[in-house]
């Protein structure tokens, strides 16, 4: 769909595959590279858009698709979060034959040519929407997360995410917001107290400091023992919450003992099938040097046999997240094993290159 190169720390260079649909390709960029607040900018060529107008005396939308060949003069957008997703908001102007100009809001865009976008991303900046009455528009919402004390809040941000900035690289500060943020659009979906939620995903990985293995128990440990706490909750609330925290491990044998448990095992885990193998790779690379490069296919497919599969012990929850549809596409590309036996070889070449 596109491929990209990380300029600088958080600002992504794309260049998205021809024929593609522009809006679809940066939602699934967004989500694989994890973005959920940042900026658009971009230029190339397109041979049918679909633009919508709002009238704002009727509230009502009024699409319109132009299908001829036109330059992108210029494509600006921004990313925010809604529903524990990446919300793109894009607007366009392209250039005709003629090099008379139309402009408006983008839905889609289906490349002929090619297009070159530059994402900066802002990890860990809270820009959510919230549906406006009266412009009938999801404007910003830069509120702190919807029943969440202030007090509560200033707590996590002082004494609690701090702490994430000493683990491994896959469990750092911008992991935290990730998971609070997907867990907190997640809760859209469902009958739950948002503080529970915002503290059992602040906390989920804090166990991190004894080391990978017990880390939710050790999660599940320091929320009981957190005095503070119970400035805000009942003991039963706080129970609740370590419950959570320690249920929301991969490898876990038994749900979650309570819908929080599950949706924060939901806002942990991002499907990206590709990012699977190839982490499913480097693991075999890392921990298996000796093996040959048939040892390793062997291994790779063994494993996403295991955990992937249909009746493989990965387990998903929540089923209004985005997961659960990139699960699917990953287990159609196990049951191909020529084409995922080619990701393999590229992916291989890749890390060992
Ligand atoms: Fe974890
Ligand atoms: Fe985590």
């Amino acid at each position: 769909m596109y491929t990209f190169t990380e300029a600088k720390a958080n600002t992504f260079i794309l260049s998205l595959d021809n024929h593609v649909e522009i809006a679809a390709a940066l939602e699934a960029f967004c989500r694989e590279q994890d973005i959920l607040a940042g900026t658009i900018t971009g230029l190339g060529a397109i041979s049918e858009a679909t633009f919508r107008f709002l009238d704002p005396a009727t509230k009502q939308y009024v699409d319109q698709t132009f299908s001829e060949q036109m330059e992108i003069t210029n494509l600006t957008g921004n990313i925010s979060q809604k529903g524990g997703k990446p919300y793109l908001h894009l607007h366009i102007t392209a250039s005709r034959r003629d090099y008379t100009c139309i402009g408006g809001h983008l839905l889609t865009a289906r490349i002929n040519g090619a297009c070159e976008l530059v994402v900066e991303a802002f990890p860990g900046v809270w820009s959510g929407r919230r549906a406006d009455a009266e412009t009938g528009l999801n404007l910003y919402d830069f509120t702190l997360p919807q029943g969440v004390e202030k007090s509560l809040f200033q707590f996590v941000e002082r004494e609690i995410i701090p702490q994430y900035a000493a683990f491994d690289k896959a469990h750092r500060q911008d992991h935290v917001r990730s998971v609070i943020a997907r867990a907190l659009g997640l809760a859209e979906f469902y009958p739950v107290r948002r503080d529970i939620l915002y503290v059992a995903a602040a906390f989920h990985d804090v166990g991190m400091r004894a080391g990978r293995e017990t880390h939710h128990l050790e999660s599940g440990r320091i929320i009981r023992e957190t005095a503070e706490l119970r400035t805000w909750f009942s003991a039963e609330d706080i129970e609740t919450i370590a419950q959570a925290a320690e249920d929301h491990r991969a490898s876990a044998q038994q749900a979650p003992r309570s819908l929080y448990g599950r949706i924060i095992a939901e806002a942990d885990r991002l499907i990206v099938p590709e990012q699977i193998v190839r982490r499913t790779v480097q693991y075999g690379l890392s921990h298996y040097p000796e093996l040959p490069r048939e040892g390793h296919w062997e291994r790779t497919l063994a494993h996403l046999h295991e955990k992937y599969a249909e009746g493989g012990y990965l387990k998903l929850w929540i089923p209004e997240s985005d997961n659960a549809a990139a699960l699917e596409q990953l287990r159609a590309l196990i049951r191909d094993e020529q084409a995922l036996r080619a990701l393999f070889e590229r992916l291989y070449d890749e890390e060992t290159r």
